[in-house]
Order: structure tokens, then C-alpha cells, then sequence
């Protein structure tokens, strides 16, 4: 059984339709990419699985359970964290309070983060613990906003595209140390626009094009479909 299920999703923001029956599957241990141009979908589908935007239709199965119609805080206790593209930080706080307000026990088990861990894997963070969040760079914020997330011992992460914005030399060490997060067994439903980004981490990829999917596959297959990645994503 899939972790997350995903199943004929629809959402708008008022009259406006933005998606029209989405269909994914998440399994434990699995990091799957959501790619498609800007506009497509991405961050809608992420902010209704976890209840920011309220689905029009579909199931949200997680463990099972159908959390579509929830509230976020509630899907957030059923063990899903959502890292924003904007990272919503708490600014004012530092980057060791960050992590502090955002500690919280794992429901499952199936995962036991502390500061020491996420540490290991984000070494950098080291250097600017003690700096407010406001002061840091973007991708000292970027990685500062996953490694608060883990915090909080999410089994399922959303991570809302995070090499958007970023210079390429910043973007090689978020995905180093992502593909050090992978290697921990998180399990990440990622939304990207890098197809390179994606193809490197990801061990499925589902490209999203007007609200709706009109491709999966693994990365492997999706390299050897130039007209796929021509026609959905300009590459
Ligand atoms: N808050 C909003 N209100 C109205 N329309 C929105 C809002 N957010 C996104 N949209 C529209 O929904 C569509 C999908 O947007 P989005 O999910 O942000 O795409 P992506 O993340 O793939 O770039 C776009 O047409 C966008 O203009
Ligand atoms: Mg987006």
C-alpha cells in the first residue's frame, strides 16, 4: 500500500479551476518528483494535500486514512510537513530557535530526527545557527526550512520547488545534501521545474501540465522520451 494516495483531485481558487483530477502515489522510502512549468499545478496540488488549499473533489489517502477536507494542522499531526518555496522561517527567531519551535515526536516511529542528525546532514547549517533567519541567504534559508521540517519527524515531506531561485553552485549542494536525506529513507514528494534537479533525486517522476497528468515514469524513461520533456517541460 502507498503511503500517500492520491486520487482525482480537483481544486480551484474561486471560479478559477486550476486542477482537474490528479492522480499520484507516494510509497514509503520513495522520493517521486511533480515536474511541469511554472503555472502548471505544482504548488496547488502540495497546498491541497496539506489542506492549505481546500480540494473541490478526491481523496488524500494517507496510511489509509482519507485526509482531504482536513485541517492543515491536523494533516500536519498525521505526519506530513510542507516545505513552502518561500520557507516561511520564523525571521525573528534564530536559526537554533527554528528548530527548537518545530520539534515534535514522530506519530509513526518510522523516523527520530534531532539537531544533532539533521546536522549531519546539513553541515553548513552549523555556521549560522545563532543568526536570526532573516539574515541568511536563500539557499542557507532553503536548507534551514528542510532541516526544520525534519524536525518535526514527518514521515511524508512536500518539498515545493527548491532549487527555484537559487545560483547553480547553491543548487549543486541542496541536491548533495538532499541526496544524503534520501539516503536516510525520508520519504519526499518533490515539485520541481529542474528536470536535472528531479531526474537525480527522484525514483519516479509525474510531470503535471494544466491541472492535469499526462505522464509518468521513471527518470530513466523520461530521458529516453525527448519529445515528452519537449512538449511539457522545454527541455
Ligand atoms: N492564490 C491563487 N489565486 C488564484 N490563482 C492562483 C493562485 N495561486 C495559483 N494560481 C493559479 O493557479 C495556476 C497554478 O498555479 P501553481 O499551482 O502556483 O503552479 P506552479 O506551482 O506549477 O507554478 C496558475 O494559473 C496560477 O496563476
Ligand atoms: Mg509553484
Amino acid at each position: 500500500m502507498s503511503l500517500l494516495s492520491v486520487q482525482g483531485l480537483h481544486a480551484a481558487y474561486g471560479d478559477s479551476r486550476v486542477l482537474f483530477g490528479i492522480d499520484l502515489e507516494v510509497g514509503q522510502g520513495e522520493v517521486v518528483a511533480l515536474l511541469g512549468r511554472n503555472g502548471a499545478g505544482k504548488t496547488t496540488t502540495l497546498s491541497s494535500i496539506m489542506g492549505l488549499v481546500q480540494p473541490k473533489a478526491g481523496r488524500i489517502e494517507f496510511r489509509g486514512r482519507n485526509l482531504a477536507g482536513s485541517e492543515p494542522f491536523e494533516i500536519c499531526r498525521a505526519g506530513l510537513g510542507f516545505i513552502a518555496e518561500d520557507c516561511r522561517l520564523f525571521t525573528s527567531l534564530t536559526v537554533a530557535e527554528n528548530f527548537e519551535a518545530a520539534k515534535m515526536a514522530s506519530r509513526s516511529g518510522s523516523s527520530n530526527w534531532s539537531i544533532d542528525s539533521v546536522l549531519e546532514l546539513f553541515p553548513d547549517v552549523r555556521n549560522f545557527l545563532d543568526r536570526r533567519a532573516s539574515a541568511l541567504s536563500g539557499g542557507q534559508q532553503r536548507m534551514v526550512a528542510i532541516a526544520r521540517t525534519l524536525m518535526g519527524n514527518p514521515d511524508l515531506i512536500l518539498l515545493d520547488e527548491p532549487s527555484e531561485g537559487l545560483a547553480p553552485l547553491v543548487v549543486d549542494a541542496l541536491l548533495k545534501q538532499l541526496k544524503r536525506l534520501k539516503q536516510s529513507g525520508q520519504t519526499v514528494l518533490i515539485s520541481e521545474q529542474n528536470l536535472r534537479f528531479a531526474n537525480e533525486l527522484a525514483d519516479r517522476v509525474y510531470i503535471i501540465e494544466k491541472g492535469e497528468i499526462p505522464y509518468q515514469g521513471t527518470p530513466a524513461h523520461l530521458a529516453a522520451e525527448p519529445e515528452v520533456r519537449q512538449k511539457y517541460l522545454m527541455v
